[in-house]
């Protein structure tokens, strides 16, 4: 699967919940201004946050099954949702 349609799959089912609301000011998916200084701090350091957890955000949202690989295909969804 390419790597881009595997992330929004991923994402529906384990980062959605809380960021397509927001929930407990999570970055919602798409919006730029809410992103914009995220984004900055670069892929690598995204993944990171992601996979071990960053204020709310759980690590690996929760579901600790997830491969860091699949963390980094939903990250790099989430950065391709910025418009
Ligand atoms: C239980 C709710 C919840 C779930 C589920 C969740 N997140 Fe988050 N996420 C948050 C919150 C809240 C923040 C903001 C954390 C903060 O800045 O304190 C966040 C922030 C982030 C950030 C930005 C980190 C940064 O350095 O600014 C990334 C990337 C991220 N989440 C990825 C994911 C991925 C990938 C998944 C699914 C595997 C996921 N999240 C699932 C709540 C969630």
């Amino acid at each position: 699967m390419q790597q881009l349609a595997l992330g929004e799959e991923l994402y529906k089912k384990n980062c959605k919940v809380c960021h397509a609301q927001g929930l407990n000011g999570a970055p919602i998916v798409g919006n730029k201004k809410m992103w914009g200084p995220r984004a900055e701090q670069g892929l690598e350091t995204l993944v990171e946050h992601a996979t071990n957890g960053f204020g709310l955000m759980p690590a690996k949202g929760g579901k600790t099954e997830l491969a860091d690989s699949d963390i980094s295909a939903v990250v790099k969804y989430m950065l391709s949702q910025i418009q």
